[in-house]
């Protein structure tokens, strides 16, 4: 019988922390845990790979470990079981870690734009859709289907280029900032995107902003980014003008027009890590990284950007007790919290993934 949950809820987190670390022992090469920036550190100290969404992914894919563990989000356990072996078994410790913003597109909502998109145009050959890794794996098999790739936060601009290299426009879901940030830098004037308003028939647009538009973009965000916002860095300067601004691309155009620097989470920590000692910066991204990072480097000022506590509270679920659940079940012999993708969709979904690592 599996053991249960519950049995873990009273455990305080130095027990688990001797439990995981024991668990972790009897398994050996069998299991690899994998600890996205954002967990918290009772979490991720455990993780033997941590890393931004593609490094993760490519970590999973070239894990030989029968069972990998991925201490982030839905989608990232997704993209695990899709990249890994078919003997290998992708874990979520908590089912609920979600991502708020990829449950922003739908396959059916994405389906409903794509056939009125083509009532307006010849959507396979002028349209490349690109789905952020912070999607559903359908959305992905969706992008395999339809000659479209998928992109994290560190290869957005390679993958759009790649994109309009084949067809002329490309419907960019579910984070409209990271695809106007990316295809903004890369040149693009803000007056040939648009955003889909997926409420409303054919996105809220009409037939001639449809056929103007490179860019198309869903109409989501991420609840945490966009609580940064220009005025904190304003404020912030204007105390300590000399500050390096960075952010992630997650951010509203406003906030990375004013930073120094703009990329994913790993790109932000290697950036301030390698910075010159003494030096003070002002960091837009989840406060978790951010307290990780300011603590990492004593020789530096790190400044978390929001005045108010941006935590990613999905990424937060995943905590030492949902851990040590999930790896003294492995040791029992059971195996629970499973991600495991239908196959047709895996299938669909390895392409447009397949695509992306080619590409970066
Ligand atoms: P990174 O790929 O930069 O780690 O971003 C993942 C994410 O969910 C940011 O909100
Ligand atoms: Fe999703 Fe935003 Fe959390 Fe990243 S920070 S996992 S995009 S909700």
């Amino acid at each position: 019988m599996t053991l249960s949950i519950y049995d873990y809820a009273t455990l305080t987190d130095e027990e688990c922390d001797a439990r995981i670390i024991a668990a972790k022992a009897t398994l050996g090469e069998r299991c690899v845990i994998l600890g996205h920036h954002y967990q918290r550190n009772e979490v991720f100290k455990h993780a033997d790979f941590s890393g931004d969404s593609l490094k993760l992914s490519k970590n999973a894919a070239e894990s030989t470990a029968e069972f990998i563990v991925f201490c982030g989000v839905h989608f990232m356990a997704e993209v695990a079981d899709i990249l890994s072996r078919p003997n290998q078994i992708a874990i979520l410790p908590d089912l609920a870690a979600g991502c708020s913003m990829a449950d922003m597109a739908n396959l059916m909502k994405v389906k409903q734009c794509w056939s009125e998109l083509a009532q307006v145009l010849d959507v396979e050959n002028e349209v490349t859709p690109v789905t952020y890794i912070n999607s559903a794996a359908d959305l992905k098999a969706f992008c395999g289907e339809h000659g479209g790739i998928v992109c994290t936060s560190s290869n957005a601009e390679k993958i759009l280029n790649w994109s309009f290299s084949r067809r002329e426009k490309i419907l960019f879901f579910p984070d409209q900032h990271l695809g106007r940030n990316t295809a903004h830098r890369m040149g693009m004037d803000l007056d040939e995107m648009v955003v889909w308003n997926f409420t409303k028939p054919m996105g809220g647009l009409t037939v001639e902003q449809i056929k103007n538009a490179k860019m198309i973009l869903w109409d989501g965000f991420c609840s945490v980014h966009q609580m940064f916002k220009p005025e904190h860095i304003d404020n912030f300067l204007a105390q300590h003008p000399e500050t390096k601004v960075i952010s992630h691309p997650e951010c509203s155009l406003e906030v990375c027009q004013k930073s120094d620097f703009v990329g994913s989470t790993e790109f932000i920590l290697n950036t301030v890590r390698a910075s010159e000692s003494g030096s003070r910066w002002l960091v837009g991204t989840e406060l978790n990284l951010v307290n990780r990072l300011n603590e990492e480097c004593p020789d530096k000022e790190v400044h978390f950007m929001s005045p108010m506590i941006c935590m990613c509270s999905t990424m937060f679920r995943t905590d030492p007790q949902h851990l040590v659940w999930v790896l003294e079940n492995l040791v029992a012999g059971h195996v629970v919290n499973q991600i495991s993708v239908p196959e047709k969709e895996a299938i669909l979904a390895k392409e447009a993934l397949n695509s992306m690592l080619s590409v970066a």
